[in-house]
């Protein structure tokens, strides 16, 4: 494994550590021997699909710049980090923030930048300290700044803070917020490579995604291609959370085992009280739910959106047999209802709708025809909205109804829950 390698070594936050094991060893390369087209077409070799969620191919994405724009050119390195579930990338900077500095700067000469900006959730704190005791090494060292290492080649780096919005994770509403407006997302095409940060050229990557691009420059695409499945190439890092014995970050190869990461004593170690698996949400909490007997699936984008769900973020979040879906649903509305930016009604009222519904079966005071109810509400918000909130808040929903349809409708008869009312995480530890 490579991006976790060194995570446990409290050392490598600083610069001397990360270059003592071969950081910037990337950046240097690049700028002495590759041409920007040369990475562009590097990284496209790899296979190295997008880790933000949508699993776009990055340097795909990198190549969609305008030709000949003379126009500037940004990136920016999406650390807002809000998918619930999903906690890796404020790992990655806590813990190896060089990989990502070095990352992102590699990123920034592929596509002509020379202004690079990493917008970090607000609450991450300790994320934003690292990153910045980090970002004044990298200028010491001479990494960053003007005619770098003698190269010609000038680039600049700026640390923005986020308010703490999950819509202020979608790249478009980024954007907004990093031009200082209103996180409210807008309408693509076009999409920011052609027209992003001040109506500029913008390539948006994940924390992850950039973190990785050393590692492909040091090592090769062939090296990176060799690692995963065909079509998903490379490592993830899988945030496991719920009823696990072992909840965490673990760092695997694509088109690993999810029945593997959740029972095996070197990861999850099995559910918690050793009760019976009732569902996972494997890529994060917009994705659909897969029953126990979907979970022996390889964890890549292909598979699991052969079994109904998605990769995402790579949140797994495993529910066991006690766990009231209606419950779960009910919690996940309210996140979605909250994080709304309002710019769009199916998005803006729909959720609201939903979640005084869902809210009221969850309490016993269901009426008939609810579930059917909700599910007209999902099907005219699916698909209808400016940026794919919409669609996040209600894929779980219509999974958890079509799953578990008979604990929705007792909940609606009898007022009462099938499984039981309430639960608790630290149970059966
Ligand atoms: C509501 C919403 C929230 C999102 N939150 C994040 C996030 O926190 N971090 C992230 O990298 N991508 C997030 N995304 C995906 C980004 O819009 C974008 O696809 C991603 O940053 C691109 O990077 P990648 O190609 O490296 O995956 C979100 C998307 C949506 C619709
Ligand atoms: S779908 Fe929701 S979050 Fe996205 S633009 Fe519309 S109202 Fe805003």
């Amino acid at each position: 494994m490579h991006l976790f390698r060194y995570v446990e070594d409290p050392a490598q936050t600083r610069i001397d550590t990360y270059e003592a094991h071969g950081g910037y060893k990337a950046w240097r390369k690049v700028l002495k021997e590759m041409t920007p087209e040369q990475v562009t077409a590097e990284v496209k070799s790899s296979g190295l699909r997008g880790r933000g969620g949508a699993g776009f191919p990055a340097g795909m994405k990198w190549g969609f710049i305008p030709k000949g724009t003379t126009k500037p050119r940004y990136l920016v390195c999406n650390a807002d980090e809000s998918e619930p579930g999903t906690c890796k990338d404020r790992v990655l900077m806590e813990r190896d923030p060089h990989a990502v500095i070095e990352g992102m700067a590699i990123a920034a000469y592929a596509i002509g930048c020379h202004l690079m900006f990493v917008y970090i959730r607000g609450e991450f704190g300790f994320s934003i300290d690292v990153m910045r005791t980090a970002m004044d090494e990298v200028y010491q060292k001479g990494h960053l700044g003007k005619n770098i290492h003698g190269s010609g080649y000038d680039l600049d780096m700026v640390i923005h803070t986020g308010g703490g919005a999950y819509i202020c994770g979608e790249e478009t509403a980024l954007l907004n917020s990093l031009e200082g407006k209103r996180g409210n997302a807008r309408i693509k095409p076009p999409f920011p490579a052609v027209a992003g940060l001040y109506h500029c050229p913008t390539i948006v990557n994940n924390v992850e995604t950039l973190a990785t691009v050393p590692h492909i420059i040091v090592r090769g695409a062939a090296w990176y291609k060799s690692l995963g499945t065909e079509k998903s190439t490379g490592t993830k890092i899988f945030s496991l959370s719920g009823h696990v014995r072992q909840p965490g970050n673990y760092e695997l190869v694509l088109g690993h085992s999810l029945k593997d990461l959740i029972y095996s004593p070197q990861y999850g170690g099995g559910i918690l009280g050793d009760k019976k698996l009732k569902g996972v949400i494997p890529g994060g909490s917009s994705t659909p739910f897969l029953t126990p007997d979907k979970v022996d699936v390889p964890l890549d984008y292909e598979s699991l959106t052969a079994v109904g769900s998605m990769l995402g973020s790579g949140a797994v979040i495993v529910f066991h047999e006690e766990t009231c879906i209606v419950w779960v649903i009910a919690n996940l509305i309210r996140f979605y209802r909250h994080e709304s930016c309002g710019k769009c009604t199916p998005c803006r009222d729909g959720t609201g709708w939903l979640e005084q519904i869902i809210n009221r079966i969850e309490q016993g005071g269901g009426k008939p025809g609810d579930v059917e109810k909700i599910e007209s509400i999902c099907d005219n918000i699916l698909g209808r909205t400016v940026c794919p909130l919409g669609d996040a808040a209600v894929m779980p929903i219509q999974s958890a109804i079509k799953k578990w349809r008979d604990e929705w409708q007792h909940h609606v008869e009898h007022g009462t829950c099938l499984v039981r009312t309430q639960f608790s995480l630290a149970e059966g530890v």
